[in-house]
């Protein structure tokens, strides 16, 4: 017997394909309409990608990372997030050379070495969006205004979109300055992890899920406090226009999202329906400097990503049903004989060819077992195909949501079936 997939990982079928299908169309509609582009990068890149970006006191950084050697002994990661590996590829390909801004978006798996529980996996989908040149406060309402938008395309309804402001390069270094003096007479408190921290970035104790930890930083000063004018300034345009657009906020004074690469605006969408699923569906914010850090030139950029597993999930438990797709009815054929299968086969492709679901019931049994079992798995008709049917080159078609019954000419009048189906 082999054992089951790894620890963290899982299949996804049945009805949470659905889920997610449903969820990634009504993002593509959105991505259409606000004019992003899809892009597939590698699912491992080179593990200075990450390093370099998520910065090396992460959590993500120091415990999470799938690294491995390859044959030759090169250090390859398998991606833990989506904004480095595509900040990569619009500096190898130059698509900043295009106009600007450059608005890309993605549906990837990602992979992070965590502890696992419901919503928190070590494989995980993402949908995220990257708006690539743009310092300007706009975008960010823009970016943060896609976020919103799908999950109200979704219908949720109890979330709660957290912001903040992390300041620039210039400001952080004074706040971090703050922040050293205020927590260097506690160290002793803090757990190992943090004293690390503490001296490589303190910002990132704020990450930290140690009670003693959290304790510890509560009162510490706040970085939305220590920000500079300019910094201040876009940040109350970025609120500005996210209540034009009569999107609701709360600003967080102590988000500061666990990536060293952010810059400015940051945000979260919490829902706090059910305390039991991890509570973060999506989250972002700016990085002004990270292309620069690539080596390209001085690119401001800002996205976002969203967990499609924690979405899901929530959709289920929240009981948020949909209509799927072009809601097409389906049909089984069901057989009196085994001998009648060449005559269900025209009968089945003549359907499947107009674009309609018609599957074949492979086994022969009564029919009141066949039906209860089409009503079972989602049919709409049943088509039975008995002696009589064959010598009169006709099909009966039972509508199973309904109770109505047709008799239909198979020679002469096929095309009716899809008005049946229409009914
Ligand atoms: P993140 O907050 O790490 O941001 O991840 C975004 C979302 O991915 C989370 O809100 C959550 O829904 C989902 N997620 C994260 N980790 C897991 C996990 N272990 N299992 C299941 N779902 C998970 C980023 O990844 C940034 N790259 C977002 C971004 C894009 N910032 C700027 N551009």
């Amino acid at each position: 017997m082999i054992t089951g997939s790894p620890r963290g990982t899982s299949d996804i079928f049945g009805q949470d394909i659905e889920y997610r299908n449903f969820i990634i169309s009504k993002a593509k509609e959105l991505f259409k309409i606000f004019n992003y582009r899809e892009i597939i990068t590698p699912a491992f890149e080179h593990t200075e990608v990450f390093d370099k970006s998520i910065g090396d006191s992460t959590d993500i950084v120091q415990k999470e990372m799938y690294t491995f050697l390859d044959k030759r002994g090169r250090s390859l990661t398998l991606r833990p997030e989506g904004t480095a590996p595509v900040v990569r590829a619009v500096i190898e390909h130059k698509m900043y050379a295009e106009n600007l801004p450059l608005k890309l978006y993605y549906i990837e798996n990602m992979f992070r070495y965590e502890r696992p529980q419901k919503g928190r996996m070590r494989e995980f989908w993402q949908l995220g969006v990257e708006a690539i040149g743009s310092g300007q406060a706009f975008i960010d309402a823009e970016v943060i205004w896609v976020l919103n938008a799908l999950f109200e395309k979704l219908r949720f309804k109890n979330l709660k979109l957290l912001i903040n402001s992390i300041g620039c390069t210039k400001c952080r270094k004074e706040y971090i300055q703050v922040l050293k003096n205020y927590l260097s007479p506690k160290k002793d408190k803090l757990c190992p992890d943090c004293q690390y921290r503490l001296e490589k970035n303190p910002l990132r104790i704020f990450d930290c899920k140690v009670d003693q930890c959290r304790q510890v930083i509560k009162d510490s000063p706040k970085i939305y406090s220590y920000i500079c004018v300019d910094c201040r300034q876009h940040f109350n345009q970025v609120t500005d226009f996210l209540k034009t657009l009569g999107i609701s906020f709360i600003i967080k004074e102590d988000l500061v999202r666990g990536f060293d690469y952010y810059t400015r605006t940051i945000f979260e969408i919490i829902s706090e329906d059910l305390k039991s699923v991890q509570n973060a569906l999506g989250g972002g914010g700016r990085y002004d400097k990270l292309i620069e850090q690539f080596g390209g030139p001085d690119i401001p950029s800002i996205g976002f990503a969203v967990g499609l597993e924690r979405t899901y999930i929530l959709m289920k438990q929240l009981k948020l049903n949909f209509v799927i797709g072009d809601n097409k009815k389906i049909a089984l054929v069901i057989l009196m004989d085994r001998s009648y299968q060449k005559y269900a086969l025209s009968l089945i492709k003549f359907t499947r060819d107009n674009g309609y679901a018609c599957d074949l019931s492979y086994e022969i049994k009564s029919i009141g077992s066949q039906i209860k079992w089409a009503e079972k798995n989602a049919y709409d008709f049943v088509i039975i195909i008995g002696e009589d049917e064959v010598k009169t080159d006709s099909c009966t078609i039972k509508d199973i949501k309904k109770f109505t019954q047709y008799k239909l000419s198979w020679k002469n009048e096929k095309e009716k079936i899809f008005k049946i189906f229409g009914s």
